[in-house]
């Protein structure tokens, strides 16, 4: 954590004083681009949900394009009749959406702006391509620029309209540059994935203040930072006009509400972050922004790969998981993405829990192969 109290971690640019992204926008989002031609998957590289998309393109031939054409002949008459090919781009655009929402992979938040922070890995590059491919312009921020670089260009590859900005979610100057920076770059700022997260373990007896400390300021006033910040943008845009609040998702976790004693920093700071999320749903509710948790069981990011490779300690935590597997961050991700959308547009102030049954448990189950 090497934050930096002279802000020159966003460094400057010629005509944009609030610092500058690591990597400029790409050019267009090819999600939105008016014709996609005959290529229309091969222009996309490998992202899950393209790959799940396009496995149903390709296998399914109940699809019907609205002239009623099945896929396969509609793609022939493409190349044979070239004075259809407009139209018939248009159409197979329109199929395309068809076949993501068969595939769960909407547009519900196609021309919003979102912050991810401690996106360039983990739950967090999950929750930025989950929103991004739902049509969402997203800004990956995170304390590591050469990660949240990759990131960028991973998202971009799979036609996500995507940014990155370096920021410590601890420091308040960076956090609100980077707000700033979102708005000046792409005019609003509509959703806050508050994702950044550390972990300290040692026995509760020997534990630091400094890794106490460095913990919190990371995982709680973090997030209240960062928070604040995007809430005061998302109030003058419910001014500007009225309804266009915005939605912040705090990621919490199990061990808000259960606890490993070897890690009392983190406990406490997921803790702190379900009743602020709480208190921020009340305050903001009035200006059209809700504000909801996500507390996740054991997902399978950089911090759990360790304990797989450990059969002791992965039957541990298998062993108090009753559906038998970790979780993915995609299956994070796409809380996120449907908690920012309008499909959730009654819910404020609630935490919800993917942890494969983890908190309903008592006792253990048995492990799988086991
Ligand atoms: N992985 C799990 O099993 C799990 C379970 C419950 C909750 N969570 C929570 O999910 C979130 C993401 O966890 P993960 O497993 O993907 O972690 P991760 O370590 O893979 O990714 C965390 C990201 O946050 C960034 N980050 C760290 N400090 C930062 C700071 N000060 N400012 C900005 N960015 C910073 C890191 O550079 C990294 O890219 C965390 O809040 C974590 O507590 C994870």
């Amino acid at each position: 954590m090497q934050g930096d109290p002279s802000g020159q971690y966003l460094p400057q640019v010629p005509g944009n004083p609030l610092g500058t992204p690591l990597s400029t926008p790409p050019p267009a989002n090819p999600d939105q681009s008016s014709s996609p031609g005959p290529q229309l998957f091969s222009e996309r590289k490998k992202g899950p949900y393209f790959e799940f998309a396009k496995k149903k393109w390709e296998t399914e031939d109940t699809f019907r394009l609205p002239d009623g054409k099945g896929k396969r002949s509609a793609l022939v008459d493409h190349q044979t009749k070239n004075k259809e090919h407009k139209q018939l781009s248009q159409e197979m655009e329109m199929g395309l959406k068809r076949v993501m929402l068969v595939a769960g992979v909407s547009q519900r938040l196609l021309g919003k702006v979102a912050i991810v922070t401690g996106g360039a890995k983990g739950i967090g590059y999950a929750c930025a391509s989950c929103l991004g491919h739902e049509g969402c312009k997203v800004v990956v921020a995170d304390i590591d620029e050469q990660g949240s670089s990759r990131a960028v260009s991973q998202l971009q590859l799979e036609g996500v309209l995507a940014a990155a900005a370096k920021c410590d979610v601890s420091k308040k100057h960076e956090v609100d540059q980077l707000v700033a920076w979102t708005v000046q770059t792409y005019g609003a700022l509509d959703i806050l994935i508050a994702n950044a997260g550390i972990v300290k373990g040692a026995d509760f007896l020997d534990m630091s203040q400094e890794d106490f400390d460095a913990v919190l300021n990371v995982n709680l006033k973090g997030v209240f930072l960062t928070g604040q910040a995007a809430a005061r943008q998302m109030v003058e845009q419910n001014k500007m006009s009225p309804g266009r609040g915005g939605a912040i998702i705090n990621m919490s976790s199990v061990n808000a509400v259960m606890a490993i004693p070897t890690i009392a920093g983190y406990n406490a700071s997921k803790g702190g972050v379900n009743n602020l999320t709480r208190c921020m749903a009340l305050s903001l509710a009035a200006h059209n922004i809700r504000v909801n948790g996500i507390g996740p069981g054991s997902i399978m990011t950089e911090v759990l790969a360790a304990v797989a490779s450990d059969k002791s300690a992965m039957n541990r935590v298998l062993s108090r998981t009753p559906m038998g597997r970790v979780g993915d961050p995609l299956e994070i991700g796409q809380i996120a993405a449907f908690l920012a959308s309008d499909a959730a547009s009654y819910i404020t102030g609630q935490i919800l829990y993917a942890d494969g049954g983890r908190m309903a448990l008592n006792y253990t189950v048995p492990v799988p192969g086991e």
